[in-house]
């Protein structure tokens, strides 16, 4: 064998067990008692090995109101390493008139040579015209399968309409795909913030407070609608509110074949933030919530409402941020957090809240990977799967620190927190690419993993 792990406790989706590990080929090989001796030989006592973290919802150097998000694929996918993420799925951008296959390529291009982890993309559709329906086939053939929209940044010009949003349900479902939902009603929202300026509100307490809660209930409400009208697959993302998660269990409860995903921001911070004197920092779309939002997202992970922590990563350093100081539209609007995802989840999730650790691999691997395509290859323990695994110590306790952190990055929404719990060493295909400090593998050497039709 290439590699062996011993005295490993395993977690799946399923289940907790002792066993073996044998990795060749960059492939799990045997899982097992007593696996003969390997090149690479290490010792797993007293930590649990978990697969591959997959973060479906990145955004890597992601123009956003004039400024670029500061990760890159290479600062991105490193930093994503060392917080025990071994696939990230990203977006193509599509510029005006842009066909879909050619922002694809473009993107793909940003990707290679720079990315230390796999990646697949979904294909982002900005600039909708009924011509690109005709190369859905094709890019599902070629491995993307799914498709994001979003109902809101009506004035950026990339809200995309009622009709066009059911044309594309009803077209992906026919190949197998998906359509994720950027679920904001961008009208009133748009309509609110207008208001507010012409108020003089522009400080970043308004935020939240032009995007109120039933913005996202009646956006999630109508992408629902739609999909059972057609027959489509919905994967909701960035939940954020408790009406969101009790319109996603009607759906569900209806049989509209919906997914819904939320992130750690929701399940952690609050509005609060808002009143600080860094609140500007804090802008995202949507915003952070209540108390009461933030126990009914937890309440959703639990009762298998919410599929799917994901982290929406578009992270701005202060300066960016600055540019738009005390003027929350004009502020690029994203939070950090491909690093972070895995330790704040378990920290949060299973320590403090008692989530069983196979209730975070569904969450952050196993149901990305069945949802997106990527299972068995990701997001599983099995024989003949990617070998992309995390040597996670349980009883590790860690201070988060921005500058100690390895996203490009100088700000941290988690500055001070104390999680108990962290990932000491990270292999993806095989490879040992992050081990407590050190990144012993090259920027480049992740791939591009095509997703297959699913649904
Ligand atoms: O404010 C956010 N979340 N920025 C990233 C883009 C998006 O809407 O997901
Ligand atoms: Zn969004
Ligand atoms: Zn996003």
């Amino acid at each position: 064998m290439d590699m062996v792990i011993r005295n490993a406790t395993l977690v799946t989706h399923k289940e907790t067990f002792r066993g073996e590990i044998g990795i060749q080929a960059g492939k799990i090989a045997k899982i097992g008692e007593r696996i003969s001796e390997g090149v690479i030989t290490i010792d797993a006592s007293g930590k649990l090995i978990f697969p591959g973290i997959i973060d479906a919802h990145t955004h890597m150097e992601t123009p956003v109101k004039g400024y670029v998000s500061s990760d890159d694929f290479s600062t991105g996918t490193k930093a994503a390493a060392a917080g025990g993420v071994t696939t990230i799925i990203d977006f193509t951008i599509q510029a005006k008139g842009q066909s879909l296959k050619e922002s694809i390529e473009e993107r793909k291009r940003q990707a290679n040579g720079r990315v230390y982890i796999d990646y697949a993309l979904h294909c982002n559709l900005t600039d909708f015209n009924v011509s690109f329906l005709r190369e859905i086939p094709e890019i599902i053939a070629s491995g993307i399968t799914s498709f994001k929209v979003f109902m809101a940044y009506r004035n950026e010009g990339i809200m995309v309409s009622n009709e066009n949003l059911k044309l594309l349900l009803k077209e992906t479902r026919k190949y197998g795909g998906l359509v994720q939902v950027h679920a904001e009603n961008g009208f009133l929202l748009d309509y609110l913030v207008e208001k507010a300026i012409q108020r003089g509100n522009t400080s970043p307490l308004f935020h939240p407070k032009t995007r109120p809660n039933y913005v996202e209930e009646e956006a999630g409400v109508r992408a629902i609608v739609l999909a059972e009208e057609v027959g489509g697959n919905l994967y909701l993302v960035h939940l954020s509110t408790r009406e969101a998660v009790e319109a996603v269990k009607w759906g569900k409860e209806r049989g509209v074949k919906i997914f819904a995903e939320t992130c750690p921001q929701y399940l952690l911070l609050t509005e609060e933030v808002y009143q600080w004197d860094d609140a500007s920092y804090y802008i995202t779309s949507p915003p952070l919530r209540s108390e009461e939002d933030k126990e009914a997202l937890w309440q959703g992970i639990r009762e298998g409402t919410i599929d799917v922590v994901a982290t929406d990563h578009c992270p701005f350093t202060r300066a960016q941020k600055d540019g738009g100081k005390d003027i929350f539209f004009e502020t690029p609007n994203g939070l950090p957090g491909v690093e972070t995802l895995f330790p704040l989840i378990y920290s949060e999730g299973a320590v403090k809240r008692g989530l069983s650790p196979n209730k975070l691999v569904e969450l952050l691997a196993y149901n990305p990977a069945k949802i997106f395509g990527l299972y068995p290859r990701k997001g599983a323990i099995t024989e003949g799967s990617d070998a992309d695994l995390v040597i996670f110590n349980p009883e590790k306790e860690m201070k988060i620190r921005a500058n100690e952190l390895h996203m490009n990055l100088d700000f941290s929404p988690y500055e001070g927190l104390t999680i108990k719990g962290i990932p000491e060493l990270t292999i993806s295909r095989g490879e040992i690419i992050y081990e407590q400090g050190n990144f012993p593998a090259s920027q480049g050497r992740g791939k591009f993993v095509p997703t297959t039709p699913t649904h």
